[in-house]
């Protein structure tokens, strides 16, 4: 029986990527059935609404979605849907894999990671305010609590073990921020004591940044809070190639998952045909294994992999020299 997949597809290169994707995911020969629905800037130019309830009717039905990237306007405007989106489902573990892709152009060849990104609470909560009427200052409070670091730290764990990965390293601020990040720190140490076949330590954010450059073989998996999950993970999509081949799953207790790119909009090539879709495609492979599919997940992984390995079938913001429809065509191609 096919399996229902809520499809937004999304701003920007959204619905480029998504038409790739679709087509990839089918010929690989998932059993899914898409359903499409609206989220993002086009929703509220169609329905006046950047998340219709029909959305998140659909999502509740299927527990399932495949999303392309949203527009979120800095400064005043909407409230961000794909904050909204993962905090209404409690989806609080965002899986953000990173590889080395053999052919990929980059600078390094060795890496080999996954950071797990707390994913409902810290500055993301939307805990912010003006302070004065004259609005010459504000405050945004970043929430953290010991319920909801510790589902995320030990989903980190059984991801550790389930994937047989060796060590985790916690990214945290506690010598400034000694209340919030002390908590998520103090409570990676007690879940730890609870896995002794997995490796734990922990390392300041900045020292983090640093080390990532210097030697990212060193690390196998990260747990952080969301913010710096945030910013390390386009970090080390950097280290692999860019944006452009960095996928992610967002995870909740029961079931519930999002799988959607870690980029954005990308605006600045937005309706040009020369999306990579990478990102999106190997969201929809880790969906595929999400759902058991994992024959299908594979064959998707091996046109992807096979396409990017030659510059004849990769897109412009890899050094090759094909489109969003060209690379398309190649990955399909190499499934066979
Ligand atoms: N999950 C999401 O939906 C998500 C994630 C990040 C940013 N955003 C939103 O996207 C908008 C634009 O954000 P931004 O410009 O900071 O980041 P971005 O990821 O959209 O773009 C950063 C750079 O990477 C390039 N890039 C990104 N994805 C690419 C792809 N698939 N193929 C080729 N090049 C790619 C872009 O062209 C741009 O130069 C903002 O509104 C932001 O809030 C959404």
């Amino acid at each position: 029986m096919k399996r229902l997949v809520s499809l937004i597809e999304g701003d920007g290169i959204g619905p480029e990527i998504a038409a790739a994707t679709v087509k990839a995911v089918e010929a690989a020969g998932a059993q899914v059935e898409w359903e499409r629905v609206d989220a993002g800037m086009g929703a509220v130019e169609r329905h006046k609404d950047p998340l219709p309830q029909a959305t998140i009717d659909s999502l509740k039905k299927t527990q399932l979605a495949l999303k392309g990237p949203l527009a979120t306007p800095s400064g005043g405007g909407y409230r961000s849907v794909n904050v909204t989106l993962r905090q209404q489902f409690d989806m609080y573990a965002n899986v953000r894999p990173v590889r080395t892709i053999p052919g990929v152009p980059c600078r390094y060849t060795n890496v080999d990671l996954v950071i797990v990104r707390e994913n409902t609470e810290d500055l993301y909560a939307g805990v912010e305010h003006y302070v004065d009427p004259r609005r010459t200052a504000a405050e945004s409070i970043a929430i953290i609590t010991k319920f909801g670091s510790e589902r995320c730290i030990v989903y980190a764990f059984e991801y550790a073990r389930k994937h047989g990965r060796k060590k985790i390293t916690l990214v945290h601020k506690a010598n400034i921020l000694k209340m919030s990040n002390g908590l998520f720190l103090d409570t990676g140490r007690e879940v730890a004591k609870r896995y002794p076949d997995i490796e734990f330590d922990d390392m300041i954010v900045d020292a983090t940044a640093m080390k990532l450059v210097i030697a990212p073989e060193r690390f196998d998996m990260i747990v952080t809070m969301n913010l710096f999950g945030d910013i390390l993970s386009d970090l080390t999509a950097g280290l692999v190639g860019g944006l452009g081949v960095a996928p992610a799953a967002n995870i909740a207790d029961g079931g519930c998952a999002m799988f959607e790119a870690v980029h954005g909009t990308a605006n600045d090539i937005a309706g040009r045909g020369i999306a990579n879709p990478t990102g999106l495609m190997l969201s929809a492979a880790m969906m595929l294994d999400h759902i058991d599919q994992r024959d299908a997940a594979e064959r998707l992984r091996k046109g992807i992999f096979a396409a990017l390995a030659n510059a004849e079938t990769r897109t412009g913001d890899l050094g090759g020299k094909t489109n969003t429809a060209g690379y398309t065509d190649a990955v399909i191609r190499s499934m066979r």
